[in-house]
């Protein structure tokens, strides 16, 4: 039986069965929780327990047909499983409820195709429902050659499946070789980001923690400076100026989810190419739920599944509106005085200075803090400062000269030098002057 896909706002009747005999339960609050961030509209959930899962239909006909009148009487559109249904389980089901069947995979991927949003990841994501859809062909595939206007057609002697398959292992064919091309554009992206120097600070964290409203008032707020080169190269990376630090990229990334099946690990991975690479990874936890402890587990141990396990960290301990008698404050390691975690709410915004605070110091940026008298020809400087929100305060002296107190990472000043040609310790009034003292061996005479 095959079922068009309803666009937007489908109906959807969920169904959580516990079974005792199974180790790894899933949470039906968070079952809830996906299928509003896929963009249904849940007209009700059925709970209910049993031993073991039934390998025809998952569940008894009693239950299905009870099922069934409830899917009649509430006209949903889609029966969700926040189970992994094999093909002829959902078939059979299908069959039974007279209605369209998707289990807990088909959820997450659906997922991920509207999340994914760099090109790759949109490919692999792709991919991963080709190899799910291709375990469930049994009839039609024509959803797919009318939505990818007719990539081909049934050739001579060939049966509706075959002509299926062949359509499919054709698209596959073509998402890998798309793939191999986007990969290349990203590793040409990351060498010219790598030229420039700029650290990456990656957004990681489980589904629902609050990373994209984090993203988003770091991006909105004075900070961002708007850069055109990572703005078309990938929405999901932005450059920001941090106060006192100087430019770094900020990555988001995709909602961490627990017992991920095997096959999207791929399509995940994907999503979090950035995870990789980076230089921090900001982990941002919900702070108020329940499954705080657990949910920061299950983090932990994907990064260290896909090589990031030892990347410098910092927690975010987001949504402290939600806890009674909080403030923000970064707490520090007690061994090496790092930053460990930082309590704030990204929704106003609270303890976004300390946020900023810790990814300097975790960075191990070092901070040149001292006074320097500015030249009046040196009014382009003036601007860069100010730009990069490095002044902390300004006077004029007895002549005249404009004295500015400054707090910026020592790096972003020997940019300064070497783009504007001047010599750092010439104006420096108070603080380190910066002179680089070459070994004989180093000196250019
Ligand atoms: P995924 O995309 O599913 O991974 O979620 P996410 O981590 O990007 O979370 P998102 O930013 O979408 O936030 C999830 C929910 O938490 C939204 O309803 C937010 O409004 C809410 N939220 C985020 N930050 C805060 C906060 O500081 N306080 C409160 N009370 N709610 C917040």
């Amino acid at each position: 039986m095959f079922f068009e896909r309803v666009e937007g706002g489908e109906k959807a009747l969920l169904v959580h069965i516990d079974f005792y005999a199974q180790h790894e339960r899933e949470d039906a609050d968070e079952f809830v929780e996906l299928a509003i961030s896929a963009g249904l509209t849940i007209t009700s959930m059925i709970k209910a327990t049993g031993n073991s899962p039934n390998a025809r239909s998952l569940i008894g006909s009693g239950k299905l047909a009870e099922i069934g009148a409830m899917v009649e009487a509430e006209g949903a559109d889609v029966v969700l499983f926040n189970h992994v249904l094999t093909p002829s389980q959902e078939r059979n089901i299908e069959a039974e409820l007279e209605c369209r069947v998707q289990d807990r995979t088909g959820l997450i991927l659906d997922i991920f195709s509207k999340r994914a949003r760099t090109s790759e990841g949109q490919l692999q994501v792709e991919l991963a429902q080709l190899e799910f859809v291709s375990t469930r062909l049994i009839r039609g595939w024509t959803h797919l050659e009318r939505q990818k206007g007719g990539i081909g057609m049934r050739g001579p002697g060939e049966t509706q499946l075959e002509t299926d398959r062949r359509l499919i292992s054709k698209r596959i064919h073509t998402i890998q070789k798309r793939l191999d091309k986007v990969k290349k554009q990203r590793i040409q992206g990351r060498r010219s980001r790598k030229r420039s120097e700029l650290p990456t600070v990656a957004i990681v964290g489980y589904t629902n923690a609050g990373k994209s409203t984090l993203f988003n008032q770091i991006t909105n707020s004075d900070v961002y400076v708007a850069d055109q080169l990572f703005a078309t190269l990938d929405p999901t990376l932005r450059r920001i100026d941090i106060p006192h630090l100087g430019p770094v990229v900020l990555a988001d990334t995709v909602g961490f989810i627990r017992h991920l099946p095997h096959r999207l690990v791929q399509a995940f991975k994907a999503t979090l190419e950035e995870t990789v690479e980076a230089d921090l990874l900001i982990h941002v936890v919900d702070a108020a739920a329940d499954e705080r402890d657990d949910n920061i587990e299950q983090v932990r141990q994907v990064l260290e599944e896909i090589g990031a396990g030892n990347h410098k960290q910092i927690l975010v301990y987001n949504k402290i509106d939600l806890l009674a008698h909080v403030d923000a404050k970064i707490d520090y390691d007690e061994e090496n005085g790092k930053p460990e975690r930082v309590w704030m709410s990204a929704r106003n915004s609270d303890g976004l200075d300390e946020l900023y605070q810790a990814i300097g110091e975790a960075l191990g940026v070092e901070q040149w803090i001292g006074k320097i008298i500015l030249p009046p020809s040196y009014g382009q400087l003036r601007a860069i400062l100010f730009e990069q929100s490095a002044i902390v305060d300004e006077c004029w002296d007895e002549k005249g000269n404009q004295v500015l107190s400054l707090s910026m990472s020592k790096n972003g000043i020997r940019k300064l030098e070497k783009e504007l040609s001047i010599d750092w310790h010439e104006l420096v009034l108070e603080g380190d002057p910066m002179i680089e003292i070459k070994e004989p061996w180093m000196r250019d005479d």
